[in-house]
């Protein structure tokens, strides 16, 4: 069957606009409002009692504010109205949800395109993938996506964030601490991995729908820059002009933490299973997919990243 309008992405509703990583997406694809007809949220009231100021930031951005449950049937398809293009970047606690949301844009007369909240590892990279506990509930999202012939796709895969890989909250699994000046470095330091800048996920997801062609059916495999602990840890020695203390995490800690973590049904259980399938690669494509979607020069660089995770670090330290 041929998809409703397979060339538009221009009445954008966004689902989980005020998240994390939503922030970024829904601030880009504002800065590129005069590209689209419309830009609508789908939001709780919650979200709109408690964000005040950031839906009413939005509302004068001309952006739609349509505030309702996911999980309310008749909520979602009246938010589905006058919309062609669904952006959902929903946390990993509504992940599964989705599967609702994606039947009833495959229902709907007007949506034909519909980006799942991804943005994150590659969670088809190799046969072992289909085995990653995190990756269970975005497969099957996937394969839901795949059953609706109604529907076109769009997986915006990025890797892990730089904002928070280069900060120190990830501990032992490798971290970045500015304040300290103190590094934890994986394996011997030289592995490498790609990551995206939030800024940069948001940017990529706009030039995404702004090149519905190219981006429909389509994983794209975007990011920012590729890097090894060491070079990460020699640009902050650079830029903050002090010599860093090292410690080191073998794959072989690694994985200890990893299925310790999970046995225990702690809750770093999934965030160390990521690091361990970065850190054997499973960031590192042939190819990436910028220059797809005229991502390849406009990115954030590792230098760009560092300053950015000085400027984070130290602010909430004042
Ligand atoms: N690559 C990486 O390093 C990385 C890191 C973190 C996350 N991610 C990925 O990014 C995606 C988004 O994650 P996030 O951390 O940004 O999400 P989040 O901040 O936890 O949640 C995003 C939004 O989802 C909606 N939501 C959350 N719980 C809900 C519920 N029970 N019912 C209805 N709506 C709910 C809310 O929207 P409203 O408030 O507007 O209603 C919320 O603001 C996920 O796919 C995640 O795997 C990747
Ligand atoms: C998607 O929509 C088409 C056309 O309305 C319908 O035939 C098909 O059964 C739907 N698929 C799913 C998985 O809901």
């Amino acid at each position: 069957m041929p998809a409703k309008h397979p060339a538009a992405c221009k009445k954008l509703l966004i689902i989980g606009a005020t998240g994390l990583i939503g922030k970024y997406i829904t601030l880009a694809l504002v800065q590129s409002k005069s590209k689209f007809d419309r830009i609508a949220i789908l939001t709780s009231a919650d979200t709109v009692q408690n964000k005040v100021q950031e839906i009413e930031d939005l509302k004068k951005e001309g952006v739609d504010i349509i505030v309702g449950d996911v999980t309310n049937f008749k909520d979602v398809v009246d938010a589905y109205r006058d919309i062609d293009t669904v952006i959902s970047a929903v946390g990993r606690n509504v992940i599964e949800h989705q599967v609702e949301l994606i039947r009833l844009a495959n229902d709907s007369d007007t949506v034909h395109r519909f980006f799942p909240s991804e943005y994150g590892t590659d969670i088809e990279y190799s046969p072992a993938s289909a085995n990653e506990k995190p990756h269970q509930k975005k497969l099957i999202v996937r394969a839901a996506m795949k059953s609706c012939d109604n529907l076109d796709y769009t997986y915006v895969v990025t890797g892990p964030y730089a904002d928070l890989c280069l900060g120190p909250m990830m501990g032992q699994l490798g971290s970045f601490d500015v304040i300290k000046k103190e590094a934890v470095l994986l394996d011997d330091g030289n592995l490498k991995t790609s990551y995206t800048t939030m800024r940069d996920v948001g940017n990529l997801v706009t030039l995404a729908a702004l090149h519905p062609e190219v981006s429909r059916n389509k994983a794209l495999k975007v990011n920012s820059f590729t890097a090894t602990d060491m070079e990460i840890l020699q640009e902050f020695e650079e830029q903050t002009g002090n010599k860093w203390k090292i410690s080191y995490t073998s794959m072989g800690q690694l994985k200890k933490i990893e299925q310790e973590a999970w046995s225990n049904g702690a809750p770093m259980a999934t965030g160390a299973t990521l690091r361990r399938i970065w850190a054997e690669g499973g960031t590192l494509y042939e190819k990436r997919d910028n220059d797809l979607i005229e991502a390849e020069n406009v990115v954030d660089t590792l230098e760009d990243a560092v300053a950015e995770a000085i400027k984070q670090q130290t602010k909430s330290m004042m």
